[in-house]
């Protein structure tokens, strides 16, 4: 448990920092998501790209996560582990990568098509797409915790879609997963009143069918109770004087079709 801390400038600095590098990071990443490579490969992608620019991957051994990413393929909701299996035409993958750079972390994720998605496929990952900057445009003082939600909620529940209530944004720092929560659900005007230099990730996983989930044996992996698709976007943003910065925002072309509000 413990406070939200509000983060000084001096401290807001580190924090870009280590979103700067784990934005990057991914974005480095996303040419090598094509048919036939395995998720062990992408894991050790990342893991060595990390720490060549002087970060640590974050999840490994995290509460004795065995891997340096999550990569969290069609009906996985979230905490999918690399492994041997080979991506194939079709699929939609989430890769979740969080960087630890002088003590900071920087969490962000996305998602990519192997090949040519079905239409419901599309439909919902460019749906979940969405959700996250609508999301990301609730944030400025004064703003509740609840603006985030329901604007999440409505989106992805207009489409016929369902939010995953099991897991939720957090805030981030020093620590990983720090107070508050960020539920991607819930009622405008209610909960925590957002203030200047709180800085938290938002993270809405969206299902094709019902929300609810179930645990695979490997303690991990979340996948969709029902097995149809589920996608997730991610990044941290930090609430500034009159609105929001996104702090895992992309440079990259590539990647532009991402989600931050305009003009940020
Ligand atoms: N990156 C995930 C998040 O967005 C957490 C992964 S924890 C792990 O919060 F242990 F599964 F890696
Ligand atoms: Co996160
Ligand atoms: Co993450």
């Amino acid at each position: 448990m413990g406070q939200v801390k509000i983060k000084s400038e001096k401290e807001l600095a580190g924090l870009r920092a280590a979103c700067r590098l784990a934005a990057a990071t991914l974005e480095q990443t996303a040419p090598l998501i094509v048919e036939g490579i395995t998720t062990n490969e992408i894991n050790q992608f990342v893991h060595r790209f990390t720490l060549q620019h002087g970060g640590k991957p974050a999840p490994l051994n995290y509460h004795g996560y065995p891997k340096s990413i999550c990569t969290s393929i069609n009906e996985v909701i979230c905490h999918g582990i690399p492994s041997k299996r080979k991506l194939k035409n079709g699929d939609i993958i989430n890769v979740d990568i969080t960087t630890i750079l002088d003590g900071w972390h920087g969490d962000v994720s996305a998602m990519f098509y192997v090949g040519t998605p079905s239409e419901i496929a599309k439909t919902l990952v460019e749906t979940t797409r969405e959700c996250l900057r609508l999301a990301i445009a609730q944030v400025k003082p004064g703003a509740r915790l609840g603006d985030i939600g329901a604007a999440i909620q409505r989106h992805a529940e207009g489409h016929g879609f369902s939010v995953v209530r099991d897991f939720v944004g957090h805030g981030i720092g020093r620590g990983f997963h720090e107070e508050p929560q960020v539920p991607h659900f819930g009622q405008a005007g209610r909960g925590l009143r957002l203030e200047k230099g709180m800085t938290f990730t938002i993270e809405p996983m969206i299902n094709q069918g019902v929300w609810h989930m179930r645990i695979l044996e490997d303690t991990w992996t979340a996948v969709t109770a029902d097995g149809l698709l589920s996608a997730q976007f991610e990044h941290t943003v930090a609430v500034t004087e009159d609105g929001v910065e996104v702090l895992t925002a992309f440079a990259s072309p590539l990647l532009h079709s991402e989600v931050f509000p305009e003009g940020r």
